[in-house]
């Protein structure tokens, strides 16, 4: 019944940032799916009779994968596999899962954000048994593991129907299909106060969830309108179709400008909020006013302790590098440390497992905490509504006493995207060169005071990841970080991210961009965007 079938390397199996990521056509090439997943298990401790969760955002292709997936995982020794019905399993779910069920680890088909359907992405990431994304360590081992794979084990069997909940035995083990929103439900009911939220819906109060036609629309409509009552209609776009209905499931104001039209409009909701196509980032917007990522970290870490789960109060708040500082604003208040790490949210887990960090973010629309090991997009959403519920206030009301108290900080990000990979790389090399001379230089009135390529070093595990990105610090706090994308698929994606922090609450009120446009000026001039990437402005700005 287990079959081993020779095959030969793929070149180009290289996990980045959130896994292996691809055009769907990659994926479907012969043995590709297959090698991978088989080199992931080749390097793993042992795992006999062990649990492995399995499941995806239920964009195109994710069935297939999944059927593979499962039979190469029991051919090679796992003992149960729990899938989510109908393949279906948001991000932070499944962390949730391995973590509750004491899995070994966890197989999540996902390209987040990017785009779904035949000619968009897919992606193959492996969990360890905190619930969290791979440490590095554990994905170079599946790199170099793809480059030497010369066979495959696999059961021999039909297809599992993914529709029909309960276990069924197959081969040496046996697959159970389970209902993927009902123990995250349950989780959710254990941090946050339904009640509260509940008489806030009661009480007039007008919501928007996007679920973007990926994977949060059936967690959207259980926990906002079946368990918390808020009107049906409440959640858009909540069936997960596996090509988002042709749209990018990315909440962005780019991708979903939709809700931020409506949101500003003058009879909006009181609160619109969307996630990505697997669940893990979000968008909050309340009437009249767009909270920013970062802005939702240090928010969330001030109040969290209006929320059940977060009563006793936080340990400490991680951000990744290029997030803005203004959690680091609170965290001094509180008199917690404040953990910088690389860009990904792996860095997280080693500081949420010691019980260093409660909340995690960022500013890539990322928030989560210690409740599972990734972020967590409908968590982020469920805090908001908790926070609302105890302060009866309205969002921009609490945005701006929050900023009047701890000082806002303007920030932006510029993205250029697809440009061509040696300009980019050139680009980075020549700012790299250029950090001990440009110490001093004034650019449009600013003078440099810092400069650095962010190294990180693990307070938990010791190891030290380098080159995560270039920072220039001015001397009046602002500060432009520069690196390239590890989650893109075609060229290469520049991040330039632009910040300066304002105390006086007299100036808070200017509109981004022109907050920042001197920074922005800099920013183009100091690493010659123009002449590396051909590109005079970035393709997306949030
Ligand atoms: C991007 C974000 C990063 C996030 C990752 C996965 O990675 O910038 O914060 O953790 O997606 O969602 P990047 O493309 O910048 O490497
Ligand atoms: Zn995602």
């Amino acid at each position: 019944m287990i079959k081993s079938i020779a095959t030969t390397p793929f070149p180009d199996q290289r996990p980045g940032t959130s896994g292996l990521r691809k055009k769907v056509a990659e994926f479907q090439r012969p043995r590709y799916v297959e090698n991978f997943v088989q080199s992931i298990f080749d390097i793993l401790d042992v795992f006999h009779g062990e649990t492995l969760v399995v499941g995806g955002d239920g964009r195109y292709f994710n069935r297939e994968a999944i059927q593979t997936v499962v039979k190469i995982a029991l051919a090679n020794g796992f003992g149960r596999i729990l899938v989510g019905r109908g393949g279906i399993l948001s991000t932070p779910a499944a962390s949730n899962l391995i973590r509750k069920h004491g899995a070994f680890g966890g197989v999540i088909l996902s390209a987040s954000h990017n785009p779904g359907g035949p000619h968009g992405d897919f992606g193959i990431k492996y969990n360890v048994s905190n619930g969290g994304p791979a440490p590095e360590k554990v994905t170079e081992a599946i790199f170099a593991r793809t480059k030497s794979i010369s066979e495959y084990r696999i059961i021999d069997a039909p297809d599992i129907d993914l529709d029909r909940l309960g276990p069924t035995l197959l081969g040496p083990g046996e697959v159970v299909v389970i209902d993927p929103v009902e123990e995250y439900a349950e989780l959710m009911q254990k941090l946050f106060d339904f009640d509260k939220i509940r008489a806030l819906f009661q009480s007039g109060f007008r919501f928007r969830f996007d679920a973007m036609s990926a994977v949060t629309g059936p967690y959207a409509t259980r926990i906002f309108e079946d368990l918390l009552g808020a009107p049906a209609g409440t959640v858009l776009n909540g069936t997960p179709l596996p090509d988002f209905a042709g749209h990018h499931p990315d909440p962005n104001l780019v991708h979903a400008k939709h809700l931020f039209d409506l949101a500003m409009s003058v009879d909006g909701p009181d609160l619109c909020a969307a996630s990505d196509g697997d669940g893990d980032r979000n968008l909050i917007i309340g009437r009249g006013l767009f909270v920013t990522p970062s802005d939702s970290l240090a928010l969330l870490a001030a109040n969290a302790y209006l929320a059940p789960g977060y009563a006793k109060g936080i340990v400490g708040i991680a951000r990744s590098m290029p997030t803005s500082r203004a959690a680091d604003q609170v965290a001094a208040r509180l008199k917690i440390p404040l953990f910088e790490t690389p860009t990904g949210w792996k860095f997280f887990g080693n500081l949420l497992d010691a019980g260093k960090a409660t909340i995690c973010g960022e500013e890539s629309a990322g928030t989560g905490s210690n409740h599972v090991r990734e972020k967590d997009g409908l968590w982020a959403v469920l805090l908001w509504l908790n926070i609302l519920a105890a302060r009866r206030e309205s969002v921009k009301d609490i945005v701006e006493k929050h900023w009047a108290y701890y000082g806002r900080n303007y920030y932006s990000r510029h993205d250029y995207e697809e440009v061509d990979s040696d300009g980019a790389h050139a680009l980075i090399e020549g700012l790299r060169a250029a950090l001990p001379d440009l110490k001093g230089k004034t650019f449009a009135g600013l003078t440099i005071a810092e400069t650095d390529d962010f190294a990180y070093h693990d307070p938990v595990d010791g190891s030290d990841s380098k080159h995560q990105g270039i920072r220039i610090l001015f001397e009046d706090g602002a500060r432009i970080v520069y690196r390239l994308s590890g989650t893109g698929t075609s060229g290469a994606t520049l991040r330039v991210y632009i910040e300066r922090f304002e105390p006086d609450e007299a100036r808070q009120n200017l509109e981004t961009q022109a907050a920042l446009a001197d920074l922005i000026g800099i920013s183009r001039e100091l690493a010659r965007i123009g002449h590396f990437t051909g590109r005079e402005a970035p393709s997306v700005i949030t």
